[in-house]
């Protein structure tokens, strides 16, 4: 962890960063002063494209959830140097924190991009993306919310389709195939170490039905 990232983790981890202890669920409500629509993402990384959304959707109230410590810092740093105040982090497990501090419905957008960066077929059972997570996401997300993923591993591309597709109560904005890049979805750190690689990207993006 830089020096940086652990001072914003000093500085503004008590007002900004929620355990997935916390009692829930969560009445977002409140925790931001305003009601808005509710905006998600999971596993955010250094949390570039978190805080670009935050900066393009000024509206939302956004949600990051992530275990790692050095991301909930530099999200929090650039956090405040952006002066962004309609950004809070949960900081833990996405499986528990969904589950735990989420109602059913309340979720506008969420967001999971390059998720499981292992590619080795012993590690599949991990993955975050399956069944019982994407019944769980659809869930907490709204009649008519969206969800959208991307990875650069065709494998699990072809993996995540066949997941969604099986989701009864989602359907595909891109009738049953991948989406493009949507505008405003930045490149994340893991995305462009991808890119360096060679890899390709593919995106989804599902609504839920009403
Ligand atoms: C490969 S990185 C991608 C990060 C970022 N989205 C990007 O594109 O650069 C995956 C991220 O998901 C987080 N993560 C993995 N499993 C998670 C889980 N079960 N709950 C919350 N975060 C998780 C990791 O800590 C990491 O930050």
């Amino acid at each position: 962890m830089t020096r940086g990232q652990s001072r914003a983790l000093e500085a503004w981890a008590s007002d900004w960063v929620i355990p997935e202890t916390a009692q829930g669920p969560v009445d977002w409500t409140s925790r931001f002063s305003r009601r808005a629509p509710l905006g998600v993402e999971i596993g955010f990384g250094m949390g570039q494209a978190l805080l670009t959304w935050a900066e393009t959707d000024p509206g939302m109230n956004l949600v990051g959830i992530d275990v790692y410590r050095p991301g909930i810092g530099a999200l929090l740093a650039g956090r405040a140097e952006r002066d962004i105040a309609h950004l809070l982090v949960v900081e833990g497990d996405a499986r528990v924190v969904l589950d735990r501090l989420f109602a059913t419905g309340s979720i506008r957008e969420a967001r999971i991009f390059f998720p499981d960066p292992w590619p080795k077929k012993r590690h599949h059972k991990r993955r975050l993306v399956n069944a019982a997570f994407v019944r769980l996401l659809s869930d907490r997300l709204e009649p008519g919310g969206r969800l959208r993923l991307a990875t650069d591993w065709e494998d699990y591309a072809v993996w995540m389709l066949g997941v969604l597709e099986a989701e009864g109560t989602l359907s595909n904005e891109s009738g049953t195939g991948y989406a493009g890049r949507f505008a405003g979805r930045d490149i994340t750190r893991f995305e462009a170490r991808g890119q360096r690689l060679g890899h390709g990207v593919w995106d989804l993006s599902y609504i839920k039905q009403g």
